[in-house]
């Protein structure tokens, strides 16, 4: 009987040696140790064993059993310990391969024009004020000397939500709202950037949605050459210079007198060409001295104060400035467009 243990032993042993998978050694494990494997079955037969024998089968047969149990567990082990370092050297990472390249985005070139124009007239020592789009009627006409009935309001169609309140048609509202905060005391010193809409049908240079950035100063003193030299200033800075500007006699109903400022065409040089339509001149924006009901209204005494306003368009900027042919490039992000405005 002990030979027979010690054959199966031998045997198992062996077989533990050769296996390659853990899968194998669990078969063995069943196969020899099982409650029907040939130990437990030779272990039946020690009924026929003397008293003397009994106990030297017994233990040994013990022994046989825990030479097989060791013997497993350590070619378990190794197997595991293989499969990890298989796992790891397949799972290296070369920290010597060159990285990706990370992709950057870049700011709108609307974004980026109006920051542009803002840092300009921050370092006039103008701050950027905000308003709300959803206005009422009372900023975005009447406090602009536009009363309910008044002509003029037809130059702008409105997107009227109620009666009262608008989609706003500009961005002079906030010269109103601004100047209410100042409680009749200036100086005022604002350029407001903000989207604005109007019901006009889309095409090449019409948008029912687009930006515009108003100027507004109050003070005592403030005359019609502070804003030539304002703007000036502003036209040389965006757009050379040896820019020249001239200013025409316009109509808003919130500024009197009004102009309308152009600037020498900067493809030309002012002799004729398409950009300025064969003009020299290329027109930039509204403006004018504020009109003393606006001032009024909005609590500033008009034999004290004076003001100058601007509004400008900063999508006819950035396509005089880029050479755009399309407003609607703007809103469409066609990334194609928009990446060519990537800084390097
Ligand atoms: N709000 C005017 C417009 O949208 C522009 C403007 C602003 C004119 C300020 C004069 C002064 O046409």
């Amino acid at each position: 009987m002990q030979d027979r243990l010690q054959a199966l032993k031998e045997e198992a042993l062996l077989k533990i040696q050769q296996a390659n998978e853990l899968k194998e050694l669990q078969e063995i494990k069943v196969s020899y140790l099982g409650k029907k494997g040939p130990i437990t079955e030779v272990l039946k037969g020690m009924g026929k064993l003397s008293p003397e024998e009994r106990p030297v089968i017994g233990a040994y047969a013990n022994e046989v059993r825990d030479a097989i149990t060791a013997a497993l567990d350590a070619k378990i082990r190794q197997l595991e310990q293989a499969a990890i370092e298989e796992k790891l050297n397949k799972e290296a990472i070369d920290v010597t391969l060159p990285g990706r390249p990370v992709r950057k985005g870049n700011s709108h070139p609307l974004t980026a024009v109006i920051e542009e124009i803002e840092d300009l007239f921050l370092t006039m020592g103008f701050t950027v004020a905000e308003g709300p789009e959803v206005e009422t009627d009372y900023y975005n006409f009447e406090a602009l000397n536009l009363p309910k009935g008044h002509p003029a309001r037809d130059m702008q169609d409105s997107f009227f939500i109620t009666e009262d309140i608008l989609l706003r048609t500009q961005t002079s509202p906030v010269q109103a709202r601004t100047m209410e905060k100042h409680h009749g005391r200036g100086p005022v010193k604002i350029i407001s950037p903000g989207k604005v809409y109007r019901r006009d049908d889309d095409d090449a240079t019409h948008s029912h949605q687009f930006m515009q950035i108003e100027g507004l100063v109050v003070d005592e003193n403030v005359r019609l050459s502070d804003l030539k030299g304002v703007l000036e200033t502003f036209a040389k800075k965006m757009f050379g210079e040896d820019r020249k500007i001239r200013l025409r006699p316009s109509f808003f109903p919130f500024t009197e007198p009004s102009v309308e400022m152009d600037i020498s065409c900067f493809k030309c040089g002012g002799k004729g060409c398409s950009i300025c339509k064969h003009t020299g001149w290329i027109e930039i924006l509204g403006a004018g001295m504020v009109h003393p009901n606006v001032l009024e209204m909005a609590g500033f005494d008009s034999k004290k104060y004076t003001g100058f306003a601007f509004g400008m368009g900063p999508e006819r900027i950035a396509m005089l400035k880029y050479g755009i042919d399309d407003i609607r490039h703007f809103y469409t992000n066609d990334l194609r467009f928009l990446k060519q405005f990537k800084k390097a």
